[in-house]
């Protein structure tokens, strides 16, 4: 059972000695959350790991987490009811927040289909956190079906499934959306890259705007 509901008492939480915009001096950039959200298929991992490519190659501290990877280690122990989804993307908020502190630019790619899940991890950092819809049909993930889990959960193999059995909803306003629906891979990452480099970029941390 996960409620939320906090377990410890006699916390006394310390300040850093290193003020999150003395890690950007260093790192000549900002930091901050880019939250990818979609259907299965969409394109999250592909274009999450190209654009973390990318922008290291550029000098970007920079690092993905992955719904698949995180839920191989961290977040084992839980499945897709909603609300093991709920505690999925809340740890998931709290990673990136700690990732973006530690002046790292973080690409959260998680399905996270309920409104209510993204704005909770919004509202742990909301100066730094951009919401990015990859915008897809169901129609077009599934016939891309990377994994086959589209056939499976159509055939009644995989209950809860994104899409099929379980709701997505999509984003009202996020502060990007990307049409990977029938766009190359290359245009949309141009289009990240553009919007990273634009929001994390070298003046922007320069000037200290938070
Ligand atoms: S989320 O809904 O809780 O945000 P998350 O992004 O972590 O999902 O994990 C999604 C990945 O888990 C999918 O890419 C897929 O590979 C796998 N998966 C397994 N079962 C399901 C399911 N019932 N619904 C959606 N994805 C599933």
């Amino acid at each position: 059972m996960h409620n939320g509901e906090k377990k410890s008492s006699n916390i006394f939480a310390v300040e850093h000695r290193i003020a999150t915009e003395d890690r950007w001096q260093r790192n000549n950039h900002r930091s901050g959350i880019l939250w990818f959200t979609g259907l299965s298929g969409a394109g999250k991992t592909t274009l999450a790991l190209e654009l973390e490519r990318q922008l290291h190659l550029k000098g970007y501290q920079i690092y993905v987490l992955d719904g698949d990877n995180i839920r191989g280690g961290l977040n084992s122990d839980l499945g897709f009811s909603p609300e093991d989804r709920i505690e999925n993307i809340r740890r998931i908020g709290e990673v990136a927040t700690l990732f973006a502190d530690a002046g790292f630019i973080v690409i959260a790619a998680f399905i996270s289909p309920y409104r209510q899940d993204r704005r909770l991890a919004r509202k742990i950092l909301p100066s730094r956190f951009h919401e990015v819809y990859l915008n897809s049909e169901l129609k077009t993930c599934e016939k891309r079906d990377p994994k086959g889990l589209y056939r499976k959960a159509r055939l009644g193999e995989i209950p809860d499934f994104t899409g099929v059995s379980a709701p997505y909803e999509a984003p009202e306003n996020p502060e990007l959306v990307i049409n990977t629906n029938d766009q190359p891979v290359a245009n949309c990452l141009a289009r990240l890259i553009d919007y990273a480099e634009r929001e994390f970029g070298v003046p922007s941390a320069l000037t200290g705007v938070a």
